[in-house]
């Protein structure tokens, strides 16, 4: 069963009120620009052919209910009027106070951010029942949260006649992760998941929120891109993620500047006389991938894809060697991938686990895939799961 399916036959086991509407939001491959988000520097990700979708169902009073296929028989339900007074406050407090299973967080919190950015009263809006399915693997570093983030919003933009903006709605998203959640990343998955376009990845400038798709002309040019899931779990509201995003603030102030995106490849010198050994390899990582984004942007436009294999290494040896957010399993992936013929490969996402991509020419996706599970195999881990994606659609109404 589709998952669309799913979602509609969970909203009918819920409640058994009709379906007002099926919306949905897609996972995200990032091809290159790794913690440059939050540094509000430069990303290049894109939508991914895998979704969420929220069937929604209104009640006739004031309370907000989901639901997920993942756990059907506890769904969590709230009055609209208490989001304010769970989710206000400190960062992902009611989470970790066990008041909200983290999950509901999600898209709970995107009901409290909403009203909270339309201005608008808890008392102004319907109840609604929300049930949920994905088919967007979980923990593995392709945006489940930022996927089950853009199909609520976008579900009570449109049934609660909110009358937000697309780039509002990815903020949105974002401050439910932010502040109900707990995890301190970046517009980067709320933006790819909600605004991508069909064959093309979503240039960001994450200081100014402009964006603008380019080609990525995989399919084209005769190549796929292969999604390789290692199977290790991470979670960003916890420990690496935060590491890293403080390592990078600490380097921003010490060099006297608002963000990295300040700090250009060539000030790289003067930032290493300043700053300590393990700081300034931080700070070489995102100077070098903000670099390394640009660089990609003009030679998808003016080489085309066949042309991004080595910035796609570099990417992946920058993570693995300045920011050591790679594991053994990550890194075999993408050495294996390679030496089975791929033009280029590199973990995706916060990194401590999640998925690898690599680029290879289609035809040879079997040969690339065992060659990754083999090499798995001897090593030791466990079998990664290994799928082609293709650049899809954000966010938007299905039924
Ligand atoms: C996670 C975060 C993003 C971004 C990436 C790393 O996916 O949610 O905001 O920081 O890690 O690029």
């Amino acid at each position: 069963m589709s998952a669309l399916d799913e979602a509609r036959d969970l909203l009918a086991s819920l409640s058994g009120a009709p379906v007002a509407g099926v919306w949905s939001s897609a996972g995200r491959v990032n091809l290159i620009g790794e913690h440059t988000d939050y540094n509000e520097g430069f990303v290049l990700p894109f939508a991914i052919d895998r979704r969420t979708y929220a069937a929604v169902g209104v009640r006739a009073d004031d309370i907000v209910r989901v639901a997920s296929t993942f756990d059907p028989d506890h769904p969590v339900e709230m009055p609209i009027a208490r989001l304010a007074t769970v989710f206000a406050g400190d960062a992902g407090a009611a989470v970790q106070r066990g008041e909200v299973p983290e999950w509901a967080a999600y898209p709970l919190g995107v009901a409290w951010a909403a009203l909270d950015a339309a201005g608008r009263g808890a008392h102004t809006v319907a109840g609604l029942d929300i049930a949920f399915a994905s088919d967007v693997p979980v923990g593995a570093g392709l945006s489940s949260s930022a996927a089950i983030e853009g199909a609520t919003a976008f579900a009570l933009d449109e049934l609660w006649q909110l009358g937000l903006e697309g780039i509002q709605l990815a903020q949105i998203g974002r401050t439910a992760e932010n502040e109900a959640v707990g995890a301190p990343t970046g517009i980067m998955d709320q933006v790819s998941s909600m605004l991508g376009r069909v064959d093309a990845g979503t240039f960001l400038d994450c200081r100014s929120l402009e964006f603008e798709p380019v080609d990525l002309g995989f399919a084209r040019e005769g190549l796929v891109l292969l999604v390789i899931d290692t199977q290790v779990k991470h979670a960003h509201s916890t420990g690496g993620y935060r590491d890293r995003r403080e390592a990078c603030e600490r380097g921003a102030a010490h060099l006297g500047v608002p963000a990295l995106r300040n700090v250009g490849v060539d000030d790289l010198d003067r930032a290493r006389s300043v700053l300590d050994e393990v700081t300034f390899r931080r700070v070489r990582h995102i100077v070098t991938e903000n670099q390394r984004v640009l660089d990609t942007v003009r030679t998808l436009r003016e080489q085309g894809p066949r042309a991004i294999g080595e910035l796609l290494l570099a990417s992946h040896a920058s993570m693995r060697d300045d920011f050591e957010i790679s594991v053994a399993e990550l890194d075999t992936a993408v050495d294996a991938a390679v030496a089975a013929g791929a033009l280029g490969a590199r973990m995706t996402g916060g990194g401590f686990g999640g998925a690898a991509i690599a680029l290879v020419e289609a035809g040879a996706e079997e040969h690339v895939s065992r060659a990754v599970t083999d090499a798995f195999a001897q090593a030791g881990f466990a079998q990664p799961r290994i799928f082609p994606v293709t650049a899809s659609a954000g966010a938007g109404r299905d039924v």
